[in-house]
């Protein structure tokens, strides 16, 4: 192991508690991950003895939740490597960051006759907010298809992005693990004229990012699905696209100043962040980062890749035919999120029997519809590993899936 598993796991206090006498086995961070009790801690210490409203008040305690809140943003700048903390806008999850983006800069630059491109692979957050503006405004959206091992096909790539105004793409699916090759995505984007939004959910909590080695144009992803609290999500963008974007939500902070005419801006992030701050929610997410720096993401990665190897061996291992992983077997191009069809049995029976085990999957479209079309899937189980999760817990997994078999032969 990469990482002192036992340590880290002493860390969680949800991982230490039983459910009718039996371990949790929790395998659903791809959806949302648990949260160490730094993090637990330094929401409690602050709504106890620091809670204030910041950016508004003079009083010593507004200065210092201010500051703290603020710190935060710095600090997730520095751990997505972005040039500057105003280049970072805290929103309430990933989902309104990919919004903004829609409502703000592709209100203001698509139109009827223009075209972007989004690719098989997306989930509903990075596909309906499109889908919704091009209702509004006329432009066409391309599709990247995928290989018959769950990569990007992108044999015909210089095809789509011929023309278009924007190339949108998750950095890992959350169905199919796959790991996009981001680099090389924004490059192709930027060859065609075309900015370059990256879709982080899946990613950023589960490996190092580097937006300006990537050179992207936009990166959405949230805190909840890593380590931290539910309620603040980010976008980053680069400052000069920021700038000449219009506004999203309108309300206080938004503004340098406002008449019976009309409102100004202020400056960045506060452009962007209408409305009372998510200044609990922020003080939880800075002690996240702080968690995930002191273990490394390099050994985050390698960790799960670890997991992810022992998690195909075994379940190939021992069942088979009977189970089909979906997505490609190697590792290096896939995170540790493995959606699942096993035998003929519905997903929700399966998720139903492992629950029985406290072995916490997800069942169902996992908000990725038309990629289970393409799956020729109505839903799948889908097992997804941590930082925090072990190779017992895939064994844990396997024996419940054994169990799942032997119900559904009776
Ligand atoms: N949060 C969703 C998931 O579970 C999208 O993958």
């Amino acid at each position: 192991m990469t990482i002192d598993i036992d340590h880290i796991r002493a860390d969680f206090p949800i991982l230490a508690d039983t459910i009718n006498g039996k371990p949790l086995v929790y395998l659903d961070s791809a959806n949302s991950s648990h949260k160490p009790q730094s993090v637990i801690d330094a929401m409690s210490t602050f709504m106890a003895h620091q809670y204030s409203p910041t950016n508004r008040s003079a009083y010593f305690l507004a200065a210092q939740a201010t500051e703290m809140y603020e710190g935060a943003r710095t600090k997730v700048a520095k751990f997505i490597n972005a040039r500057h903390a105003h280049e970072v806008v805290f929103t309430k999850n990933a989902t309104e960051s990919l919004n903004l983006v829609a409502r703000a800069w592709g209100a203001a630059n698509l139109s009827t006759g223009d075209a972007i491109v989004l690719t098989h692979m997306e989930h509903h957050a990075n596909i309906v907010p499109w889908q919704m503006l091009a209702a509004e405004k006329g432009f066409t959206i391309r599709w990247v298809p995928l290989t018959a091992d769950g990569l990007l096909d992108l044999s015909h790539i210089d095809q789509l992005l011929d023309g278009a105004k924007a190339f949108s793409f998750t950095s890992m699916s959350n169905v199919l693990g796959t790991i996009n090759p981001v680099k090389e995505l924004v490059s192709l984007a930027h060859r065609h004229g075309a900015i370059a939004i990256v879709d982080g959910c899946q990613s950023v909590p589960h490996m190092p990012t580097d937006v300006q080695d990537w050179d992207a144009d936009f990166l959405a992803f949230s805190s909840h699905k890593m380590l931290g609290p539910t309620g603040i999500g980010m976008l980053w963008g680069k400052e000069s696209l920021l700038d000449a974007m219009p506004p999203f939500l309108g309300g206080g902070n938004m503004i340098a100043d406002v008449t019976l005419n009309g409102f100004t801006c202020a400056e960045l992030p506060a452009k962007f962040e209408a409305g009372t701050q998510p200044i609990v929610e922020a003080v939880g997410l800075s002690a996240a980062v702080d968690y995930l720096n002191a273990i490394g993401m390099h050994n985050v990665r390698q960790h799960e890749m670890e997991i992810s190897r022992y998690a195909l061996d075994t379940l190939t291992q021992r069942f088979g035919e009977d189970i089909v992983i979906h997505g490609s077997k190697n590792v290096e191009v896939r995170g540790a999120t493995f959606s699942f069809a096993f035998r003929d049995v519905h997903p929700h029976d399966i998720s139903q029997v492992l629950d029985q085990h406290n072995v916490c999957v997800r069942a169902g479209h996992h908000c990725a519809k038309p990629l289970m079309r393409l799956l020729g899937a109505h839903a799948t189980a889908r097992a997804s590993f941590y930082l925090y999760n072990t190779t017992d817990e895939v064994d844990a997994l396997c024996d419940a899936l054994t169990e799942t078999g032997e119900f559904f032969t009776l």
